[in-house]
């Protein structure tokens, strides 16, 4: 298949990429987390080709993007009080919020479940493009599953090229990791996966917050998994990774070592330089460390390194996303440093 790129994409382009979802057809395009990878949420033969296309497992359901909340009752049922003042405050952006499911919605984009998870982007390509097809578009991150979620065009590009019909370049994501997706209980928020919107910035708009055990743990074989999401492998590179705990001078002494011992490094900026060490941000900033972490983990699977060892990163705020993606990567694999 010949992969149509837009670049610079203007009002025809968008109305072009439009008609193609309306049709059926699958349109990679950026959105501020990460790139997705797009179809009609209304269309089976269209969701069926996105789990093909990424290589899915389909027990794993995805997110219906709108571009307005008047989009709301074609994705979901109803819209409880709480979930409306949680999308009036946080949408557009990175949130994605679980609902009781439309209809309409194709039962793939559900994995058969009774709840559809829907988001409102705030990239104004994600969105006109929403717009311009009318319907809601589900997108899960524009990766081959298992990979880390691509973050730039040329990334995007690298895993789809020749796989669907059209991709849309936006340059780098502003936020660098996957929304936050929020499952409202009762009166209290169960974060499923954290983001950008932060529980702090939740708590702080009066909800209730509580953190899902296998955002920082690996899964209970007895308890039910809320988050499809989280039973599959993620993010990982090829090469089996390590998370160093410790103090950071000693930390900083065993990364040296493994790097003679050609291991390759994962560090903050400013720390160590040399063949197979890549950064993921400054220490301070988990913002920073969100932009990077994804396309430096996709670094190491362009050399021959055979383990990886990567700076811990903090969970204040931010740092949570940064930190459970990075946990998913080492599939939980973390080593305490002592001197
Ligand atoms: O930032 C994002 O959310 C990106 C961009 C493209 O919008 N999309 C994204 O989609 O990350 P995906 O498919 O890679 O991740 C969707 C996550 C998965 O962990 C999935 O298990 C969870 O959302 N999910 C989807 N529907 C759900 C549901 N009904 N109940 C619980 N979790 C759900
Ligand atoms: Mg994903």
């Amino acid at each position: 298949m010949q992969t149509k790129i837009y670049q610079n994409i203007d009002t025809a382009g968008l109305a072009e990429c439009g008609e193609l979802l309306r049709q059926g057809q699958i349109v990679a395009f950026p959105t501020e987390t990460v790139y997705g990878l797009g179809a009609s949420a209304l269309c089976d033969t269209a969701v069926a080709a996105i789990f093909a296309a990424k290589n899915r497992p389909s027990d794993n359901p995805l997110i219906a993007h709108i571009s307005d909340l008047s989009m709301l009752p074609m994705v979901a049922k109803e819209v409880s009080d709480a979930a409306m003042r949680l999308f009036e405050i946080f949408s557009p952006g990175p949130l994605t919020v679980i609902l009781p499911k439309a209809d309409g919605i194709s039962p793939l984009v559900t994995a058969g479940g009774q709840t559809v998870a829907v988001r409102m982007p705030a990239h104004p390509i994600a969105n006109a493009l929403i717009a311009a097809a009318g319907v809601p578009i589900v997108a899960p991150s524009a990766n081959l599953s298992g990979k880390p979620s691509p973050t730039d065009f040329a990334t995007t590009l690298e895993d789809l090229n020749g796989k669907v019909p059209a991709v849309i370049d936006g340059g780098p994501c502003s936020v660098g990791v996957e929304s936050t997706v929020v499952l409202p209980m009762g009166d209290t928020l169960r974060i499923l996966r954290p983001g950008a919107v932060t529980a702090d910035m939740l708590e702080a708009a009066g909800f209730k917050v509580e953190i899902d055990p296998n955002i920082l743990a690996p899964l209970d074989d007895k308890k039910p998994v809320l988050s499809p999401g989280m039973k599959h492998r993620h993010y990982a590179p090829k090469a089996p990774l390590t998370i160093l705990k410790g103090e950071k001078e000693a930390v900083l002494n065993f990364l040296r070592q493994k790097q003679l011992e050609g291991a390759g490094i994962l560090c903050f900026e400013g720390e160590l330089t040399g063949e197979n060490v890549f950064t993921f941000g400054t220490e301070k900033d988990a913002a920073s460390q969100m932009r990077h972490l994804f396309a430096s983990l996709r670094k190491f699977d362009k050399t021959n390194v055979r383990e990886i060892y990567a700076r811990c990163p903090g969970t204040e705020g931010v740092g949570l996303a940064v930190y459970n993606r990075l946990l998913r990567a080492a599939e939980f694999h973390t080593l305490e440093v002592t001197k």
